[in-house]
Formats: structure tokens, sequence, C-alpha cells
């Protein structure tokens, strides 16, 4: 048969799809999903357009990625010119300036001190190569030996097989076998008995970041290559630091030689209304994991922003005419990837967009901590930019009434995201008041017809 003849021709003219089943949908109920779509068809600003011609406020910026809002012209636009000019170079033995200036670009809006990118496709991806820096690291030092792992309950890291190992989300795990050996994990930060209704960070918790020492004591600190942990726990529901324990953490992998990750892949990019978490809780990290906001979501491109030194290690510790690190994806720092980087960077410096979300970060507060008293709802929790409003959960049946919730306020116009119980919520940096009381009123109207 010839292809042409097996190639449908593309969509309907409305541009709606006739036939769902092919696409296997990624962390999706795929039958409840087919049996009765949701389309998204465009988008601009803080608004998606439904297929079915309705206005959604984004309250998620998509997954937590468009934080500059939807197709903005300056990305958009360079996208379009880099599309035009050289789709793909290899990054391998070979290079192009775009590569370079992004890299530049975003070690000079790092903290200081983070001196290298190495740039990959996504957080999942980010996170492997983290994790693979951090043995190479190690191994270039004369620590070989230094080869586990320490993640933590409720963490998320993407889905690559080293992700799902450090992450601690039990069904993102569960049947996927043994995953890589030697891994232990922290205990997670969120007590609601403690901290239920905190505004920003929660006053109890420090003391878990000492469960590290347990753990070190258990398997030795000269087996352990490195510690990663996302600094607000963004997938798994919203989790905030407590007070002090980042630092805490920080410490005490100071004193046992091990490498501190933080996986920024959601707070980075002024989610917390700084260009980082790092510069947000003065707390420093070895490596930085990032994605989404990276390029506004516009062309998958992840980092992993590195240290001063740990490159240097790799390097000096080559033979000379040898590859450094034997790591990297075709796609590392793709072109169109890196115009819309530079172009993501320039929005966000030129707009002030991270200072403007520090400035509605106390309004946001306000906002969130409104829906105390409504239906269903048990905790409250907010940091920067983001919120999780958890709701108690039917019996028997974890996860339903949120899911009604997320379905309840997309036919009202309203895009959240649920996770377990728990709405997470991370609107675009663009919002506007008048959208926040929108997210807020919808949410709580939508509760109060739930059972
Ligand atoms: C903290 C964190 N790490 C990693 C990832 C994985 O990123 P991706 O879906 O781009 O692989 C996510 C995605 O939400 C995340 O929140």
């Amino acid at each position: 048969m010839d292809i042409r003849d097996k190639i449908p021709p593309s969509g309907s003219p409305a541009g709606i799809p006739n036939d769902l089943s092919a696409f296997w949908m990624p962390f999706t109920n795929n039958r409840a999903y087919k049996a009765s779509p949701r389309l998204l068809v465009s988008a601009e600003g803080m608004h998606y357009r439904s297929h079915d011609g309705r206005s959604i406020l984004d309250g998620t910026a998509g997954l937590w990625c468009t934080n500059a809002g939807h197709c903005r012209a300056p990305i958009v636009e360079a996208i379009q010119r880099q599309a035009a000019t050289m789709d793909f170079a290899p990054t391998f033995q070979m290079g192009h300036p775009l590569a370079f200036e992004l890299a530049s670009k975003l070690t000079a809006m790092a903290p200081e001190g983070f001196t290298q990118a190495f740039f990959t496709n996504s957080g999942s991806e980010s996170v492997d190569t983290a994790l693979k820096i951090a043995l190479a690291y190690h191994r270039a030092r004369g620590e070989g030996h230094r080869t586990r792992f320490i993640g933590r309950e409720r963490g998320y890291h993407g889905v690559g097989f080293g992700g799902i190992s450090v992450g601690g989300i039990v069904a993102n795990r569960k049947v996927f076998g043994p995953l890589l050996a030697g891994v232990d994990h922290l205990p997670h930060t969120y007590s609601r008995e403690h901290q239920a209704y905190s505004r920003g960070q929660p006053d109890w918790g420090a003391h878990l970041a000492d469960e590290l020492e347990r753990i070190v004591a258990l398997h030795d600190a000269s087996t352990i290559a490195a510690v990663i942990v996302e600094p607000v726990a963004g997938s798994t529901g919203v989790l905030i630091p407590p007070k002090g324990y980042l630092e805490r953490l920080r410490a005490i992998c100071d004193r046992h030689g091990l490498l501190l990750i933080f996986d920024e892949v959601i707070t980075g990019f002024g989610r917390l209304g700084t260009a980082f978490a790092t510069d947000y809780f003065g707390v420093k990290p070895d490596m930085i994991t990032l994605a989404k906001g990276l390029t506004n979501a516009a062309v998958p491109m992840g980092a992993v922003l590195t240290r001063q030194g740990l490159y240097d290690t790799l390097l000096e510790a080559a033979p000379p005419g040898t590859i450094e690190l034997f790591h990297g994806y075709t796609y590392s720092a793709h072109a169109l990837a890196c115009a819309a980087g530079i172009a993501t960077l320039d929005l966000y410096r030129d707009e002030g967009l991270f200072e403007r979300a520090a400035a509605l970060a106390p309004d946001w507060e306000e906002a969130v901590h409104g829906l105390k008293g409504t239906r269903h709802v048990i905790d409250l929790r907010n940091l920067g930019l983001i919120a999780g409003i958890e709701l108690e959960p039917r019996p028997g049946k974890p996860g339903s009434r949120a899911y009604d919730a997320f379905v309840k306020c997309y036919e009202r116009g309203v895009l959240i995201r649920v996770t377990g119980d728990i709405i997470a919520l991370s609107p675009p940096l663009i919002i506007e008041p008048e959208h926040v009381d929108t997210i807020m009123t919808t949410i709580r109207e939508v509760l109060e017809t739930l059972d």
C-alpha cells in the first residue's frame, strides 16, 4: 500500500479530530477523557479557547510552565525566525551560537556561583542528567564509591527511571519494578495536624531534615552521592518547606560531602517572585534542575545548572582528547528551544515578571485563605504564586471529589489542576486581580455544589 493512502488528511475543517483512540494520553484516565473530551484549540495571555468556543481562564500556567502567559509575541517571533534560519544543528562536537548565548544568559541570572548549564528537553531528563553528573563528579574526584541517592517521600522528579527512583509518589513507582538500586528517602514534610492553614512557610517541621543524619548513619556518607528535593513540592500537592528545613538539609549535606540538588522544574522562573527558589530561600544547592518556564513551554527544553567546580573537576579528570561526560541528547540545546529560551528570559526581564509575582503574592495569599470555611476544604497553603487547596476525600473514593471539581471548574471556564484530593494553582505571572477573583469564586461555587 502507498504510504499516502495510509496517512489520512489532517484534521477536520474546524480542527476537531474524528478519532481519539490512537493518542495514548499521558497521566490521563483515557476512558473517561475519550468519553467526554476537553480540547484546547488556541491560547492567548491568561486564556485558552476550547473546541466548543469557550474562553478558559488558565489557573495553572498550562502545567506550571507558561509563566509569561500564552503565545507571547516576542517568543512566537523568535521561534518563527529561527525555524526559517536554521532548524537543527548538532551539539555533539559541534555548536551553534544560540546555545552559548542561552547558557550565558541563564548562568548570569542564576545565583552567584552557578557557572554551567547542561541542556535537556524536559524536567525528567534534567533530573536524570543531574543524578548522572553527581555520580561522574564523585568518580572524577576518586570517590566512585559514592553511588547512593537520597530522595524524599511525596517527591516528584519526573518519570525517567532515575526520577521515579528518587521520587516518592507511590502510583508513579509501584508497577515499574525495582528501579535504581541504592536509593533511600527522607520523610515528607507535611503534617496537617501541625501545619494546617499556614500562610507561607509553616513554623513546624524543620527537624524532619535531621532524618538525613539517620540515613547517613545507616548507609555511611562515603556511599552517598547526592540528595535531591523540590524546594517546594508541587505535583504531590503543594508542600511548602518548613522554616529552616532547607537550611538544615544544606548543613547536613556539607557535613558529609553530599551534593544537594534542588529540583526547580516548577519553582524556577519567577514562581516564588524570584528567579529561582534558591534565591527566595537563600539556600544554595550544588545543582538546579530546570525545564517548563525556561522557554515559557513554547518549545520543550530543560537544563541543569551546576555550581562552579563540578564541570572543572570533570574536565581536569578526563585524559586530553577525550569526551569528559558521556551524556547528552540529540536535542540538547535545540536551536528552536534556544531561540524560545532567549526570548523568554528577555521577556521576563523586560516586563519585570518575577518582581510582579512577588508584588502579587500577598494578595494571592489573602485570596487563597479567603476559601477557609468553604465546603470540603480541610487545608489551604500558599507561597509566591502557588496555592494548594486540600479537600476532604470522599470515603473509599480518594481523588474523586477533586476530579469532579476540576471538571466542573472547566465547564465554568477555569482551568485548575488536581492531584489526589488537592487542587494546585499556579497561574501565569501576568495574572490580574480580577482573574484571581474569578478563579477563587469559581472554585468556591463549585465546591459548594459538590457532594
Ligand atoms: C519538580 C519536577 N521535576 C520534574 C518534573 C518533570 O518534568 P517533565 O514533565 O518536563 O519531564 C516535574 C513536572 O511537573 C516537576 O514538577
